[in-house]
């Protein structure tokens, strides 16, 4: 089966870039979002984002305007993702706004259509269970900024079918991303190996081993990261990683997962990163 038209569904921080690399690559787009004001943001996020591989020479101007108009933008789910192969679910990281979004999308979907997600940290074999067709539901995550990270971390859920991951595989690449095939299970392998090594960073500040800025030269300059977990933590936002642990802690019930009273401590403070201004480090 190949995809032809695909249906992205949320223009927020993954949605829009999803939406890009899909329309750049010649596979036509419909972006569904909530409000027009939102949609206009997603759309402009990407032209700047195109002007800027244009800037670079990674692109030529003529491939942006074909990009822009290969993507068409829907508010309404029944609407947008009639008449397509793929939808990509980018919504926040909620179960109740992802479960009403994919009972609408598994009432208006043709019998075809393979369903992914983004999520982060939720199970793919939970939100399959929501539709009648968990043989093909599968996870896509992309990494952020989604033009420029070359991974995608597939998710396999209990009942993905081989012939659902394949063509999900094949898509990717595609895209010229690497796909990488993985099971479900909390964290996947991306947040599972990643939010312990941020945790544990935050625990060396809590317990004064080291500053900050001397925890992320450490990892910086001795293991070749090239950004600090710190760093990276104020990046992803420290309500998402605080968020992602916790599915961690409790979907294991492992201790060697507990967050940080640090961290839970900023996140109480709205000393979340970049987003605020204030982390780990300071943006003002
Ligand atoms: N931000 C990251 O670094 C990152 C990385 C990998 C995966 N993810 C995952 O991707 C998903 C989206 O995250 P994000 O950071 O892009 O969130 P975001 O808040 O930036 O964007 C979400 C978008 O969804 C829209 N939306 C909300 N309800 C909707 C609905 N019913 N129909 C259509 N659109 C709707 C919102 O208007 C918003 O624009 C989450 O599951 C998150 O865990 C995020």
């Amino acid at each position: 089966m190949e995809i032809k038209k695909v249906a992205v569904i949320g223009g927020g921080t993954m949605g829009n870039g999803i939406a890009h690399v899909f329309a750049m690559n010649g596979i036509p787009v419909n972006l569904i979002e909530t409000k027009q004001e939102f949609a206009d943001r997603a759309m402009a996020t990407i032209e700047k984002n195109l002007d800027r591989m244009v800037a670079k020479e990674k692109i030529v101007s003529e491939a942006k305007v074909a990009t822009l108009e290969s993507i068409s933008v829907f508010l309404n789910i029944k609407e947008g993702v009639k008449g397509v192969d793929l939808v990509i679910e980018a919504v926040p990281e909620n179960l109740k706004i992802k479960t009403s979004v994919w009972k609408a999308v598994d009432e208006a979907a043709a019998d075809h259509t393979i369903f992914a997600s983004n999520t982060s940290s939720i199970s793919i074999t939970k939100l399959a269970g929501l539709t009648n067709r968990a043989d093909k539901f599968i996870g896509m995550h992309f990494f952020n900024p989604v033009p420029v990270m070359k991974l995608v971390e597939i998710v396999k859920g209990l009942d993905t079918s081989e012939e659902t991951y394949q063509v999900v595989e094949e898509t990717s690449k595609l895209l010229a991303k690497v796909p990488v095939p993985v099971n479900d299970m909390p964290g996947f392998v991306s947040n599972r190996v990643l939010m312990p090594m941020i945790n544990e960073a935050v625990f060396a500040v809590y317990e004064g081993v080291a500053t900050p800025e001397h925890v992320d030269d450490v990892m910086k300059l001795g293991m070749a990261h090239p950004m600090g977990p710190l760093r990276l933590a104020d990046f992803i936002g420290l309500d998402v990683c605080l968020d992602i642990l916790n599915v961690l802690y409790e979907g294991f019930k492992d201790p060697k997962y507990r967050p940080c009273p640090l961290l839970v401590k900023m996140v109480d403070a709205g000393k979340l990163g970049n987003k605020t201004g204030e982390g780990f480090f300071s943006y003002h």
